[in-house]
């Protein structure tokens, strides 16, 4: 049995390439007291995976020359200690590779869901921040205008959805006509905007004439600057994200008119972090599932077969080629 690993060999200065990674191969980690080997069964692309090597977040920097880092759906294949069993999934950051060892305080349990890659989608990290972020802070009222950015994305997809369950009109913001048309008519957005064909102020304008209640920012950059002067008096940001400035050379500051949109019309701007919200886990799957099971939330999962090409598959989602959550399927 050997371990592949993917090494993060060199920092990115500007747009991440396969030339920033490695393949190696070694030895399978023994597990000693406290600790679990895990297969890695599926492992998430994340947008922020790229702002990781950036600088420190939420979590602390990537290192080069360490594993990529990244988490994943795995199972305890060899246990040394007597909080998990042989055969448990558990959700951690197992990191680009084969086999990961890990102290048993660093993994969460999971229940065996059919299929598993609902444990990365919609009961995983996408569906949960979507839930969160739209709910505790964007607080949607029926008939309240959400805007949502990298709309067709694993996050942006469910957050759209939601905005429906709640009797909102949706816009979605999204790279292409080929999405946002899926938006529309497989997703029930009410209409979609692609940010690509011209100026996005005058697109969302267009979109949202009576102007928007809550915008759920995944992109930060210049979409977020076109957004707040159609924010509407007391409306919500929700600052989830910025993938417009992860992959590439430092943005320019901003946005501008800060004083101007935000004090006069008594906007809220707040960022938060997923596991924030984690004591509500349990409740908000539960909603999630009756969701699901009702069929007003769809889920849809892109999933890349190979360990050798989570470094393409990653690049890609940077670009935009993923549709719903994309993950790696590295075992069965
Ligand atoms: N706060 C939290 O706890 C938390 C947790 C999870 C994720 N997030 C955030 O959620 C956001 C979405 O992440 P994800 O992992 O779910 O990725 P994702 O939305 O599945 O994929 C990223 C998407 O971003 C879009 N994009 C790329 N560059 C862009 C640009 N310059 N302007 C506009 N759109 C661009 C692309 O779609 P197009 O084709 O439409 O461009 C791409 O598909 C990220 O900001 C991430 O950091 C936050």
């Amino acid at each position: 049995m050997r371990n592949r690993q993917i090494v993060l060999v060199e920092l990115p200065k500007r747009k991440l390439g396969t030339t920033h990674f490695r393949l190696v191969e070694g030895a399978v980690p023994e597990p000693k007291g406290g600790e679990v080997l895990l297969r890695v069964r599926l492992i998430s692309l994340d947008a922020a995976n790229r702002a990781w090597m950036q600088g420190a977040t939420y979590r602390p920097a990537i290192e080069a020359g360490s594993v990529m880092a990244g988490g994943a759906i795995a199972e305890v294949v060899k246990s040394c200690t007597p909080q998990f069993v042989v055969g448990d999934l558990v959700f951690a950051d197992t990191g680009w590779q084969d086999y990961a060892v890990l102290p048993s305080k660093a993994l969460t349990k999971v229940p065996r869901v059919e299929p598993i890659t609902h444990l990365l989608s919609v009961y995983g990290i996408a569906g949960l921040t979507a839930y969160f972020g739209l709910l505790r802070i964007g607080r949607p009222q029926a008939g309240e205008t959400i805007v949502v950015s990298a709309a067709a994305g694993s996050v942006g997809s469910f957050v759209g959805q939601i905005g429906k369950i709640k009797g909102c009109r949706v816009i979605g913001i999204a790279g292409g006509p080929a999405k946002c048309e899926w938006l529309v008519r497989e997703l029930g957005f009410d209409t979609a905007v692609d940010y690509k064909t011209g100026s996005v102020y005058a697109l969302l304008r267009n979109a949202a004439p009576d102007g928007i209640d809550v915008y759920f920012d995944n992109v930060g950059g210049d979409i977020l600057e076109a957004s707040l002067p159609l924010m509407r008096m007391r409306g919500r940001i929700v600052c989830c994200g910025a993938v417009s400035a992860y992959d590439g050379v430092a943005p320019a500051a901003g946005p501008r008119g800060i004083p101007g949109f935000i004090v006069v019309k008594r906007l809220l701007m707040q960022g938060f972090i997923v596991t924030d919200y984690f004591s509500e886990r349990q409740e908000a799957i539960t909603e999630l599932r009756r969701w699901v099971e009702r069929g007003q939330l769809k889920i849809e999962e892109d999933v890349i077969e190979g360990l050798e090409n989570t470094p393409n598959a990653l690049i890609g989602l940077l670009a935009g080629e993923n549709r719903g959550k994309r993950m790696m399927r590295v075992s069965q």
